[in-house]
């Protein structure tokens, strides 16, 4: 068999929360082919990193308080966790924030622009006056042009399902700030993808022969129906500018225009793969040039195909840069058979399903025994997870060990037979092998389990006609008894070898069981005979279905802790104070007297509030969460008392009347109340 040259990328997840079981299902599904490429033999890669540009996460670190670097640094922290936590075994985990990327950006752009792909031209954007930021779609609400509903994005109608331009929202306002936006001119750097049409029209109907002679089409006939439909709709040159602020790289030759995030992005599968080139002494120029024999796949999520399959390949190609070889996309995880629901307790975090002592081989195994090569979404029913697991895991490949390995340590001192008459049973396993890897190599996984369960009903059905536990109590049956438990073991090893790219670990507790060096494919020709092997410890309990109400109540605790938000977007913890510093904020109960409207500004309410010993007017800027004013007259809030006082555009602001609100955008502005009992002008401390 040739030796093949793989590089593998899984997409790389936003800088902005934790992993969901949403990401875990696509990682998984990467890990599973690499590690059965890697059992092959093949010199294969996985690289992925964080995806850490874009006004979102510029803005998620203001609202934090901390920088954005400051950001994405904490949240790849949380991601190689998670990805550890599930066994993923990413040969390098790396950053779109980092040099190797930002000198790639700016290659393929000058290479681009010196191929005549790039143009510019003026656009008219929505801006935000107060903010001083030109804002993307997902940042500019209002009403929905077509049914009139509040509070919709500025892409898309979540009420009715209508796509507009943010332009024709009605009454819209910035989600930053609250203004009003205003149209704003601005020039725009565009990639010409209607340039790269009869380029594009063949890569994606394409194929390429691999280093071993196998074809291989870049796309899933699914993927190029999509792609077709979209060449035939006329490519629209693609917007690849951003305005200052903006968190990202610096165009070269264009101050204070930035890449725009999906720019840079896939770019950062090449940074990433760079960066463990420069630290193995790969060469990476051989698996990057044009033509190298070397493939490359990424495995995606159905919603980034447009990117992945049109924009990438085109930047790559007009570049010049080798092309993928394969883009594999797979559906969407649902849970229960519904999306995922924060409040239902479904969207549930990967660092939720580790604390809550779950083990991820169990998942992993349950969402490849689900996979296939297709781009169909997988549910994971819960009731289904366990059930299958425990019979699937447990009941019928783990119980092929412990029937027979205390028989091999308490009667042959551990010693298995030295030769085996009864060789059908382990023929028929070995036979399976090539039907086996090319269903793992087609990323048919669910077909590979299934076989393989199969295989493990033959194994227990051996089990039940040989009765080793009656063979033990006969005289004379010891000759017998070993060769039964060494059939047993060669069986339980040849089934791990197909399990082991599914359950990695578990695979190491089973070669340290058997004394063996890591277990290849090719070790399914041979056996294991006349060895001694270690005593048994067992590999995998059961799923105790309680692990799994705990862990639906501990992701909608989540939700409740974050309303509205994603989950573990808290904000980080402020630096540690002392009592004085405490003591220097005077904190008082004040009662609200009168409160009204701003005229001119949609964002301040004005407030008088009694403090017991004078008056004070405040403004507010929480006119977004408390619409109703008048209602909140008579209630108490809680003020600080010491502030400087502060000059407005609408008057004096004598100190600040204190909120609760969350990390996200959306999140919601709550006023503190105080027991009764307490009354105006007393301090908090
Ligand atoms: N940052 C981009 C990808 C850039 S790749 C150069 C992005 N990030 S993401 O965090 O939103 O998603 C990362 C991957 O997870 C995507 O492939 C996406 O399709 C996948 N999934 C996100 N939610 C998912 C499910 N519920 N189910 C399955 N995959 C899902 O997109
Ligand atoms: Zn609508």
């Amino acid at each position: 068999m040739s030796k093949r040259k793989i590089l593998v990328t899984s997409a790389l997840p936003y800088a902005n929360a934790g992993l969901h079981l949403g990401h875990m299902l696509e990682q998984i599904q990467t890990d599973v082919w690499v590690r059965f490429q890697k059992m092959r033999g093949h010199e294969c890669y996985y690289v992925c990193a964080d995806d850490t540009h874009g006004a979102p996460i510029m803005l998620a670190a203001e609202k934090q308080g901390i920088t954005p670097t400051q950001l994405v640094d904490a949240v790849r922290e949380l991601h190689l966790a998670d990805s550890q936590g599930f066994l993923i075994g990413h040969d390098n985990y790396y950053s779109t924030n980092s040099p190797e990327n930002k000198a790639f950006a700016e290659q393929v752009y000058k290479a681009l622009r010196a191929d005549d792909k790039i143009s510019s031209r003026t656009i008219e954007q929505l801006f935000d006056p107060e903010k001083q930021m030109f804002l993307p779609d997902r940042f500019v609400k209002g009403e929905c042009p077509k049914c009139a509903a509040k509070d919709q994005y500025g892409d898309n109608c979540e009420v009715c399902g209508a796509t507009y331009n943010p332009t024709e929202l009605k009454n819209p306002y910035s989600a930053v700030s609250g203004a009003k936006p205003v149209l704003k001119t601005s020039e725009h750097y565009f990639f010409r993808l209607g340039e790269c049409a009869d380029f594009l029209k063949g890569w994606t109907s394409g194929s390429t022969t691999r280093a071993d002679g196998v074809s291989q089409s870049h796309l899933q006939p699914e993927s190029l129906n999509k792609m077709n439909e979209w060449i035939e709709g006329g490519l629209q040159d693609w917007d690849i500018s951003r305005d200052a602020p903006y968190f990202g790289f610096e165009i070269p030759d264009a101050p204070g225009k930035y890449f725009y995030v999906w720019l840079d992005a896939p770019i950062g599968y090449m940074a990433s793969f760079k960066n463990l080139c420069d630290s193995k002494g790969i060469d990476f120029d051989a698996w990057f040039k044009p033509g190298s024999d070397a493939e490359m796949y990424h495995f995606i999520g159905k919603d980034i195909l447009y990117f992945h399959a049109l924009f990438w390949p085109a930047m790559l190609n007009y570049s010049g840069m080798r092309v993928p070889t394969g883009v594999f996309a797979h559906g969407f995880l649902t849970v229960d058979g519904q999306k995922m629901s924060k409040s239902r307790g479904t969207f549930i975090q990967a660092k939720s399903y580790l604390d809550c002592g779950l083990n991820p081989e169990w998942m992993r195994y349950y969402m490849a025994a689900k996979l296939n090569g297709r781009i169909e979404d997988i549910d994971l029913n819960l009731n289904d997870f366990v059930a299958r697991v425990n019979s699937d895991l447990v009941g019928k490949y783990v119980n092929i060990a412990s029937r027979s390995a205390g028989f091999i340590s308490k009667r042959f001192g551990g010693k298995l037979a030295d030769s085996v008459a009864d060789t059908a049973i382990l023929h028929q396993l070995q036979a399976a092998a090539p039907e086996l890897a090319a269903a793992f190599e087609a990323r048919e996984y669910a077909k590979a389990l299934r076989d393989v369960m199969a295989l493990a009903d033959e194994v227990n059905a051996y089990v039940d006609a040989n009765k080793p536990w009656e063979l033990a109590k006969q005289e004379g049956q010891d000759a017998r008894l070993q060769e039964v438990c060494t059939v047993l073991l060669n069986a339980f090893r040849l089934l791990t070898i197909y399990l082991k790219p599914v359950l990695p670990k578990l695979a190491e507790g089973v070669e340290a069981f058997l004394g063996v060096a890591a277990l290849s494919w090719a070790d399914a020709d041979t056996l294991l005979l006349g060895k001694t092997i270690n005593t048994y410890q067992h590999l995998m309990q059961r799923i105790d279905p309680a692990l799994i109400d705990k862990l639906i109540e501990a992701n909608k605790q989540n939700m409740q802790a974050t309303a509205n938000t994603p989950a573990a977007t808290y904000e980080l913890l402020a630096d540690t104070i002392k009592i004085d510093d405490f003591a220097k904020v005077d904190l008082r109960i004040g009662k609200v007297l009168a409160c009204n409207f701003v005229e001119g500004s949609d964002k301040l309410l004005q407030f008088t509030v009694d403090l017991g010993f004078e008056q004070r007017n405040i403004f507010s800027g929480i006119r977004a969460a408390y619409q109703e004013p008048e209602k909140l007259v008579g209630r108490n809030v809680v003020v600080v008392a010491n502030l400087a006082e502060r000059k407005m555009r609408f008057g004096v602001s004598q100190g600040m009347i204190v909120c609760a609100s969350g990390a996200e955008e959306g999140s919601g502005l709550f006023l503190l109340d105080v027991d009764q009992g307490a009354a105006p002008g007393m301090r908090i401390g």
